[in-house]
């Protein structure tokens, strides 16, 4: 099974707060990216891989260079890396990456924002799809209880009630790297382009795509240390999970 990897390395980062594109963001005097970049190179599990990167962006450009030239300096194996422009949402960026991935059977989406996502995690979503998994996500189970709410009809009390409770137990986070099939994925996203602008806002995986083609999408067990960053306080995390664990 030849294997491609998109990461989605193109967005602006604005919760954040450094003015420069999150992937950018230095974690422990690294960028984000380079973090992403070699979980998936030490994973084995890539043939090739595709960054989509902020529109006419250098600086992301140099990081993939600059990954790739030491991951073969240290002698091991290093796919090629290609980065590309990324698009107005992270739907439009991962079709970027797709029509570069052609050659490949399988297809991991990662988001750069969860730098730290250990190798296994690549590993374990990609043996399920050696498997004969058409789409497979790593998640992990919930340990807060989960509301579903509504408007409240009274402002004054607080903005929002409580509607129910969902069943805890069969409820589980998602992360990514999400893999597929490529036909499957790629058949999604076009189906997606035709989206309107509320259902295009409504995507945040690709999974959800490939669900409502009545794909089965499998799950594997995911990473605590696969946290997506995002806000400060995830930074602050992100750099003690790497100075406790290494990257
Ligand atoms: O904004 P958010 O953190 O949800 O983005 C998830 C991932 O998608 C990030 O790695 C971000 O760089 C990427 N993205 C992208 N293109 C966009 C928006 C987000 O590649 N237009």
């Amino acid at each position: 099974m030849q294997t491609g990897v998109i990461i989605v390395a193109a967005g602006s980062g604005e919760r954040l707060g450094y003015g420069i594109p999150k992937a950018q963001v230095p974690l422990a005097g690294e960028p984000i990216l380079a973090y992403a970049l070699r979980g998936v190179i030490a994973s084995g599990i890539a043939d090739a891989i595709c960054v989509a990167v902020p529109r006419h962006d250098e600086a992301l450009r140099q990081v993939c260079a600059e990954v790739s030239q030491a991951a073969a300096a240290d002698g091991g194996e290093c796919p090629p890396i290609l980065a590309v422009d990324g698009g107005a949402s992270r739907a439009d960026s991962v079709r970027e990456a797709l029509v570069t991935l052609q050659g490949v059977d399988a297809i991991l989406v990662h988001d750069a924002a969860r730098a730290l996502t250990p190798p296994e995690v690549f590993q374990r979503v990609t043996t399920a799809l050696a498997q004969g998994g058409q789409a497979v996500i790593p998640v992990r189970e919930m340990t807060d209880t989960v509301k579903v709410v509504e408007h409240s009809d009274n402002a004054a009390i607080a903005p929002e009630v409580v509607h129910e409770t969902p069943d805890r137990t069969r409820m589980r986070v998602v992360q990514t790297p999400q893999g597929f099939a490529r036909e499957a994925l790629t058949r999604a996203h076009a189906a997606a382009e035709l989206f309107d602008d509320q259902q295009a806002a409504a995507v945040t995986d690709d999974a959800m795509l490939v669900e409502s083609m009545s794909v089965p999408v499998y799950a594997v067990p995911g990473s605590d240390l696969s946290l997506k960053i995002t806000t400060e306080t995830d930074l602050v995390l992100a750099e003690a999970l790497l100075q406790k664990y290494g990257s």
